[in-house]
């Protein structure tokens, strides 16, 4: 899976821009402010239909543009083309894929597969649980292909509940009947998020191995509710003080990813870089585990990989992005910082962002 060409109108600061990158690694330098997180955020968008750094998509649309036109291509037999387009006096987002109008994001996002690593990836481990859950749920969706249906059943089962348990007068019969379906999905979103973890955990072990050894590091499911009791169990068993919370406190909405060295929160005792190196093994072992398991390569952006990272890990990095034979975006202010570190069989294309004295960038290729 690899774009061999971008074309991006009306994104940020960023010039109607043509890109024809090569199926490895893709390097973009440029000052600070030329536009080269807003060219990866283009692609993010382009793949997942969302920005990573803003939930308001028109503040990514250019200032005085009526609209952010994004088309991409992915190489293959046939080509996909892939479209997205925000106007700005509209909020919904317009979507192609091989032509069609008629496209669901979830299809976008399948025939796209990102991963996104950048200087805020640490939050993984720091943030809130929504974040893991995310990074696992990616993996479950490009590799079970009855998740997405039995997920949405789930948050729908939950959506209701919560809306019961607001209600001043609780209707017991409607209350069990939205319980079951909640049980009866909710168990399916565990049983294939634990199968997933299962096949997971060794790819991710052994991709730390490599990037930073750390006996010490244990990952962990919790899938969201007591191990011992069934769903619908703990549901009925704790209407009274979920009633009281407002909300449904248990369930497959809650699940986690447990990161502990020597029984520790990791977070509490990882330096940044270390942090940020456990999650770039995360996320690397989500490529690997998506090509061994459906034949899949995804594509990497990777924002300011220099940052934090000491020279030796930023070449373990390079290598095993490498051996994984990925399509990458990097970005880095210096185009010097990540040039040694390649495979002469590698594909490299070197790009710069020509920044204005107006602030507009300019994707220009430079080798
Ligand atoms: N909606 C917008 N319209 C026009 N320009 C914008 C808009 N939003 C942001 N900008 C500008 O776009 C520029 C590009 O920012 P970006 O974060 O992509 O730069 P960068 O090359 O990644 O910089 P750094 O090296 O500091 O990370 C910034 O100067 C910003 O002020
Ligand atoms: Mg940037």
């Amino acid at each position: 899976m690899s774009l061999n060409q971008l074309n991006f109108q009306g994104l940020r600061n960023l010039v109607p821009l043509e890109m024809r990158p090569s199926p490895g690694i893709n390097i973009i330098s440029g000052p600070n402010g030329s536009g080269k997180t807003s060219l990866l955020e283009g692609i993010h968008v382009l793949g997942m239909g969302r920005s990573f750094r803003t939930r308001q998509l028109k503040n990514a649309i250019q200032a005085d543009m009526p609209h952010m036109t994004l088309y991409g291509r992915l190489a293959g037999e046939p080509e996909v083309s892939i479209g997205v387009r925000r106007l700005r006096a509209q909020r919904e987002l317009e979507l192609r894929l091989r032509g069609d109008k008629e496209v669901r994001l979830a299809e976008l996002v399948e025939a796209m597969p990102l991963q996104l690593i950048n200087p805020d990836a640490f939050r993984l481990l720091e943030g809130s649980p929504a974040g893991r859950r995310e990074f696992f749920d990616w993996g479950v969706f490009h590799v079970k292909h009855d998740f997405l249906d039995a997920w949405k059943r789930t948050r729908r089962a939950v959506k209701h509940r919560n809306a019961l348990l607001r209600r001043g007068r609780m209707d017991p019969q409607e209350m069990t009947a939205w319980e079951q379906e909640l049980a009866l999905w909710g168990g399916i979103v565990d049983k294939l998020r634990l199968e997933w973890f299962t096949e997971f955990l060794p790819v991710f072990e052994e991709t730390l191995e490599v990037l930073l050894p750390l006996p010490g590091l244990k990952l962990g499911y919790a899938r969201g509710w007591d191990r011992q009791r069934d769903l619908s169990e703990v549901l009925e068993g704790s209407r009274l003080t979920d009633q009281q919370m407002g909300f449904t406190q248990q369930g497959p909405q809650r699940a986690d990813l447990r990161i502990r060295l020597n029984k520790q929160p990791a977070v509490e005792v990882l330096s940044r870089g270390q942090q940020k190196l456990v999650v770039s093994a995360l996320k690397l072992a989500q490529g690997r585990f998506l090509e061994r398991t459906a034949q899949r390569h995804c594509i990497y952006l990777i924002d300011d990989l220099p940052a934090e990272l000491d020279a030796q890990h930023q070449q373990r990095f390079c290598q095993l992005l490498e051996e994984m034979q990925c399509q990458a975006f990097i970005t880095s202010v210096e185009p010097t910082a990540l040039q040694r570190t390649w495979q002469p069989a590698t594909a490299v294309s070197m790009f710069h962002v020509k920044h204005d004295d107006q602030g507009f960038g300019q994707l220009m290729q430079s080798g």
